[in-house]
């Protein structure tokens, strides 16, 4: 699972390295192996950034068959909204385009619970942040829903049928359950959880969608959450639920090679960061993968699979596969250095930052947000 000693690895926290692969044993996952021609078309399910499933086929049936089916996800507002939350707004836009309902929720709830923050501070943030950063980034008001776990809807029926949900789902899980899937579980991360599973679950409702496919893209820390949800959802007897799928990306790491974290601004590239302080922290803190000497590196090379700046260009900044390969071959074989590797990413997230914040002064949030 994780390789260091202090390594903490669940959905509140996660530090030291992550081995990808064994995560997927170890959780039960399925990686994810053929996908219909438009999967292929986005580069994070393409490069399998997006590696890893429960239930996908699911889905994929009721797009084949034009059925009705939705993607709920959510968002803990905290920080800066940076490249390595843009993963998730990516697939929630590009779920949106092959048809799905799109909820959202906005875990104020939870950061209230987990992350001592005011409900004030959590809205604001998901506003300014999240939401302003989903629509420019190309997400559509139609059909899609984004609310806040501390306030459901206006619509009584709704908010009624989402809370009775979350309480009725406590009967179906035992405590050692929550021990077992979490590690260590306080009143407040227990809550967080059972609002995370009705977040999940009640799309299906009937005062929602009714009982239809559910996909859930979400980071790979995330999956017990979703384990639990399952496991609830088939026992609890007054509701029938369609066993929700899932999808798991890695998580992009760290400029230094670490975790990225909206507590560290020197660890990430946010939304909002002008092209020329973006290009300074890739200058000063991305990690390299390159030799210590210009002599060295001509003579052995460099290593883009440890070069943070590569990945970058791999998760999501190259969008062209030859041209990445072309790098890739370039740096190993000595031949592109370290410095003309990050110019190379500097580059791109300068075309990409103005043209994302230009369209994000334009944004109505407004049109996103019923309550
Ligand atoms: N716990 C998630 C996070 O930390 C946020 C979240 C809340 C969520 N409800 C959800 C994610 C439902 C997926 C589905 O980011």
């Amino acid at each position: 699972m994780v390789e260091k000693k202090e390594a903490v690895f669940n959905p509140w926290e996660v530090k030291g390295n992550i081995n990808f692969d064994k995560l997927v044993k170890q959780f039960g996952l399925k990686k994810i192996e053929k996908l219909p021609d438009e999967f292929n078309e986005n580069v994070l399910f393409r490069r399998k950034t997006i590696y890893a499933h429960r239930d996908l086929p699911r889905v994929l049936t009721a797009i084949k068959e034009k059925k009705n089916f939705a993607m709920m996800t959510g968002l803990m507002p905290s920080g800066k909204f940076h490249i390595g939350h843009m993963m998730v707004a990516q697939q929630m836009i590009f779920w949106q385009n092959l048809g799905a309902k799109i909820y959202i929720a906005v875990a104020d709830v939870e950061s209230y619970n987990a992350r001592n923050m005011s409900l004030k501070e959590a809205r604001e943030t998901a506003i300014e942040e999240y939401i302003k950063n989903y629509a420019a980034l190309g997400l559509k008001p139609k059909n899609c829903h984004i609310y806040f776990q501390s306030n459901r809807s206006k619509n009584v029926e709704q908010a009624n049928a989402y809370y009775r949900l979350q309480n009725l789902l406590a009967r179906h899980a035992t405590f050692n359950e929550f021990k077992a899937v979490y590690g260590s579980i306080s009143p407040g991360k227990m809550i967080a959880s059972l609002l995370q599973a009705a977040d999940m679950l009640h799309p299906q409702l009937p005062e929602f969608e009714d009982k239809c496919p559910v996909i859930v893209p979400v980071g790979i820390d995330q999956d017990p959450h979703l384990r639990l949800a399952r496991d609830m959802s088939k026992r609890i007897k007054e509701y029938k639920f369609d066993t929700l799928a899932s999808t798991y990306h890695k998580l992009m790491p760290g400029l230094g090679g670490g975790k990225m974290s909206s507590s560290d601004s020197n660890s990430y590239i946010a939304l909002t960061d002008t092209p020329k302080e973006a290009a300074r922290k890739i200058s000063k803190y991305a990690f390299s993968g390159g030799k210590a000497t210009l002599e060295e590196h001509r003579k052995k090379g460099g290593n883009p699979d440890i070069d943070i700046s590569f990945q970058y260009l791999k998760y999501y900044f190259e969008q062209d596969d030859h041209e990445l390969q072309n790098i890739y071959d370039d740096y190993k074989s000595g031949k592109l250095l370290s410095g003309e590797l990050k110019k190379i990413l500097i580059d791109k997230l300068k075309v990409f930052l103005e043209k994302h914040q230009s369209k994000r002064d334009k944004v109505d949030v407004n049109k996103f947000i019923d309550n």
